[in-house]
């Protein structure tokens, strides 16, 4: 028997151009609840970070969560993003029985291949927040993917889609009730012993196309990467490095 949660309120469709899309526009129609999840056995033109596409059919789980966030400040956002991804992680691992990591900022990895990205959007009312659709797309079942690992090379049963929805909301409630009562450094706290190739030596591309050494050191509250090379201590934000393999 699966562990899970109850979810407020689930919609499932068979077809839509992306379910981050979907919510955004159900919320400038309509208030919703707090774990309104949005799923769907296609999408069309799913939307992945740094502005890539994300292409997905039925075999992978595509979801958004709605979370209320309105108690978080702009400064805040990054430990939203913590929270986001642990659940993910928490969820994965505690399906399958296996290792997961958090591979800076929030790809979910199992034994170094991606078996989960998250997209995540803030809704803003002038300068307070509104609300946030946290975007999920996750390896079901198996296809021919690189560099990717599916729940169904892990898990005696695969998950279904709403099956992995209420797992996630397990843990996402959990932690989102966490940073509302101002618990960030525990989220922190956990995000960090879940952080891939932490300490270890690791090569990083940078905008100009140079490669640098060094080890993964932490990531700090403001979410930016903390990467100690032979040179220094240097700070990076997402759009500045990539991981080479
Ligand atoms: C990444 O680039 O790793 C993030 C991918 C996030 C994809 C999910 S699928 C469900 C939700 N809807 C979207 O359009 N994107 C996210």
């Amino acid at each position: 028997m699966l562990n899970t949660a109850v979810i407020p309120k689930l919609i499932l469709l068979a077809e839509v151009d992306s379910t981050n899309n979907y919510t955004a526009k159900l919320l400038s129609e309509q208030k919703l609840t707090h774990g309104t999840v949005i799923l769907a056995e296609k999408q069309t033109a799913g939307r992945g970070q740094r502005g890539n596409t994300w292409i997905s059919g039925r075999n992978q789980f595509t979801g958004s969560f709605y979370l209320d966030t309105a108690f978080l400040s702009a400064g805040q956002l990054p430990s939203l993003n913590f929270a986001v991804a642990l659940a993910v992680r928490d969820a994965v691992a505690s399906l399958s029985g296996t290792m997961a990591h958090v591979k800076w900022p929030n790809d979910i990895l199992v034994n170094d291949k991606k078996i989960a990205g998250i997209l995540i959007e803030t809704q803003w009312m002038g300068a307070k927040m509104r609300g946030t659709i946290a975007g999920i797309g996750l390896n079901l079942f198996r296809e021919d993917l690189e560099k990717a690992v599916f729940m169904e090379d892990l898990c005696a049963k695969t998950p279904s889609y709403p099956e992995m929805a209420a797992v996630i909301w397990r843990y996402l409630s959990v932690n989102v009730e966490e940073l509302r009562k101002g618990n960030f450094a525990l989220v922190l706290d956990r995000y960090h012993e879940f952080l891939w190739r932490k300490g270890e030596k690791q090569l990083v591309s940078l905008a100009d196309g140079k490669e640098l050494e060094g080890r993964i050191r932490s990531v700090n509250e403001h979410g930016n990467l903390v990467f100690e090379t032979a040179a220094g201590e240097r700070i990076f934000g997402m759009q500045e490095i990539r991981f080479a393999y």
